[in-house]
């Protein structure tokens, strides 16, 4: 792969989304058998996580390992940023300590860009505000095309707070890409206002929407961005919104539930869904190594 950093999906071309899946199936065989390499030894990679995340800081961080890079996570909450120091004079810091890339999440969209067109270093988007999170919708690609060996012609059905969501841009994108068919769902409220221009459809009533679906995929109410109410409460909201054993019958006869995570039990999904044989939640988590593993060691393994 020649290129320097992963900023969304819309960066990418066909050809590298296929060698990064690719690549990830490989990776993920690994993860299987419990191997690692050495490949990237002497490489330090560096996590600089302006929001929380559980599944995306600590799985950059394992799968840096596992290629046999040196880790760096960078606490904000501890670091200089406190003192005023920008996003480009940390980046600036980054690249005088000789770290080689810099895996990055912001609250604010564009910030992974401009960090990348600042410093030396590599720079991995792990979610830019409302904008993008490209491994997260390669880690949901990987989970849907070995469940199913290809997603092209599939309905994907993403519901739930897309109006705040870089991970609905980001698999929209893709999924797009990949030749699957993409309906988004949701209150008005929650749908964004250019809602028609992100190349998908859009049903806001979702017992039509997840009519035939083949892969399912609620998404978490973001109410840390949410400036006012959008739902009045989180049982009407599981009630016309949530993904329950009900209207999982109104699938396709072979389906799949994906959730990014982190989850709320009963509000977009019920508790017996999550847990169910149908649900890869998991699965997603095992397989977001794998395709971290494959971003890391493509931008760092290869010429740029
Ligand atoms: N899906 C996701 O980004 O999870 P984290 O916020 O835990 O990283």
């Amino acid at each position: 792969m020649k290129r320097k950093d992963i900023l969304g999906i819309k960066d990418l071309s066909r050809s590298e989304v296929n060698e990064l899946l690719s690549t990830a199936q490989t990776m993920r065989e690994m993860i299987d058998v419990g191997e690692k390499s050495k490949e990237l030894a002497g490489k330090s990679v560096a996590t600089l996580f302006y929001e929380n995340s559980t599944r995306t800081r600590n799985s950059f961080d394992i799968a840096a390992k596992n290629l046999g890079a040196s880790t760096m996570g960078i606490s904000v909450a501890t670091s200089s940023v406190q003192k005023g120091e920008t996003l480009v004079d940390t980046g600036k810091t980054l690249d005088a300590l000789k770290t080689d890339m810099i895996i990055i999440r912001h609250p604010v969209a564009g910030s992974a860009r401009l960090l990348a067109e600042t410093i030396k270093a590599s720079v991995i988007n792990a979610g830019d505000g409302m904008n993008e999170h490209p491994s997260q919708a390669l880690l949901d690609a990987l989970t849907a095309i070995r469940r199913f060996g290809d997603v092209e012609g599939k309905k994907l059905v993403i519901v739930g707070d897309i109006k705040h969501s870089r991970v609905a841009r980001s698999n929209i994108a893709l999924f797009g890409m990949l030749g699957a068919a993409v309906t988004v769902c949701g209150p008005y409220t929650l749908l964004p206002d250019c809602v028609d221009e992100l190349g998908c459809e859009v049903e806001p009533d979702f017992d039509r929407a997840i009519d035939g679906a083949s892969i399912v995929m609620p998404l978490r109410l973001q109410l840390e961005r949410m400036d006012q109410a959008f739902f009045s409460s989180r049982e009407e909201y599981h009630e016309y919104y949530g993904v329950t054993a009900r209207r999982l019958r109104m699938c396709a006869d072979e389906f799949m539930v994906m959730h990014p995570g982190p989850i709320n039990r009963e509000a977009e999904i019920s508790g017996e869904v999550a847990d169910c044989a149908d649900s890869y939640i998991l699965e997603q988590v095992t397989n977001g190594v794998a395709v971290r593993m494959a971003m890391i060691k493509l931008l760092l393994g290869g010429a740029k």
